[in-house]
C-alpha cells in the first residue's frame, strides 16, 4: 500500500486526517460521576469505540489507532485488569465479525506475550481473518509503550545487522522495525478525559501530529465529538518545520 511516512512529505488537510490515534482517557470518571462502578465506564467504553469505528470508516479516515491498555496499566486493581482483559476477548469475538463484514482491517500492537494464550490466539485469528481488508485499518495498541516500541525496533534493526555501522543510523533504518510500520504517521492525536499527556503512546511517530485534547469523558466521545476534532485539525497548519512562506510556494521550500 502506498502512503507518506516520512515527515519530509506534507500532507493535505483539506479533507479528514488520514490517520487518526486516540488516548480514550475517562472510562472509570465517567462511571464514577454517575455512582457507577469503574468498569461499566469501561463497557461504556467500548460502545465509544464501536461509534468512532463507524464515523471514522464514514468519514474516509484510513488508519485509526486506540491506545486501549498501556504498559502501565498492569497496575490497577486486579479485578480491573481482570474485566478489562474479558472485554477485550469479547470485543476480538464479536466485533471483528462485524469489522470484517465491513471491511476494516485490524491490527494490534504492543508486547502481546504479556496477554494469555487464549487472548494471543483472538489476536493472531482477527488479524489473520481481517488481513485482505482494503478499508479503514485499526489498529488497538495493547500493553503498548512508545519506549518499548522504540526499543524492540532497535533490537530487531540489530538482530538483523548486528554489524551495522552507527554512522549509517537513520530514520529510514530503524523507522521499518517500528511497530506500526505498516501506517503513516497520525495526522491527528486526539486525547479524552482532560488530562494534556501523550504517556507513552506513539512517542516517535506523534513528532509532527497536531494534537487535540478534549475534557469530554471516552464513553461520551461520539461522532459530534470527532467533527469537532477534525474541524480543529483542519483549522492547523502543518508546517514540519517549513514557515508558512514555503508551502505557499513549495518549490521554494527546504525540508528542515
Ligand atoms: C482509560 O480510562 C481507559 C482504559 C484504560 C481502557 C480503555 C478500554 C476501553 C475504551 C474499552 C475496551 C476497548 C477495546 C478496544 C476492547 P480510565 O479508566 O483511565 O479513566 P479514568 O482516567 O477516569 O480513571
Amino acid at each position: 500500500m502506498q502512503h507518506i511516512s516520512s515527515t519530509l512529505d506534507v500532507p493535505d488537510t483539506s479533507y479528514v486526517p488520514r490517520h487518526v490515534a486516540i488516548i480514550m482517557d475517562g472510562n472509570g470518571r465517567w462511571a464514577t460521576q454517575r455512582h457507577l462502578p469503574r468498569v461499566a465506564g469501561h463497557t461504556r467504553g467500548l460502545d465509544a469505540v464501536r461509534a468512532v469505528v463507524e464515523a471514522s470508516a464514514a468519514r474516509g479516515v484510513q488508519f485509526l489507532t486506540l491506545f486501549a491498555f498501556s504498559s502501565e496499566n498492569w497496575r490497577r486493581p486486579a479485578d480491573e485488569v481482570s474485566f478489562l482483559m474479558r472485554l477485550f476477548m469479547m470485543a476480538l469475538r464479536r466485533e471483528v465479525v462485524k469489522m470484517h463484514a465491513n471491511n476494516i482491517r485490524l491490527r494490534v500492537v504492543g508486547d502481546l506475550a504479556r496477554f494469555s494464550p487464549r487472548i494471543q490466539q483472538l489476536i493472531r485469528d482477527a488479524e489473520a481473518r481481517t488481513a485482505g481488508n482494503t478499508g479503514l485499518t485499526v489498529t488497538i495498541a495493547a500493553n503498548y509503550g512508545g519506549r518499548w516500541d522504540l526499543l524492540q525496533a532497535m533490537r530487531k534493526m540489530l538482530a538483523r545487522s548486528p554489524m551495522l555501522d552507527p554512522a549509517s543510523i537513520d530514520e529510514s533504518v530503524l523507522a521499518p522495525h517500528l511497530a506500526m510500520a505498516y501506517a503513516p504517521e497520525p495526522d491527528l492525536f486526539i486525547r479524552t478525559g482532560g488530562e494534556q499527556r501523550i504517556s507513552n503512546f506513539l512517542l516517535w511517530q506523534l513528532a509532527y501530529s497536531e494534537l487535540y485534547f478534549t475534557d469530554v469523558f471516552w464513553p461520551d466521545f461520539d461522532a459530534a465529538e470527532l467533527d469537532k476534532a477534525f474541524a480543529s485539525y483542519r483549522q492547523r497548519e502543518r508546517r514540519f518545520g517549513r514557515t508558512s512562506a514555503q508551502l505557499v510556494a513549495p518549490g521554494l521550500s527546504g525540508t528542515a
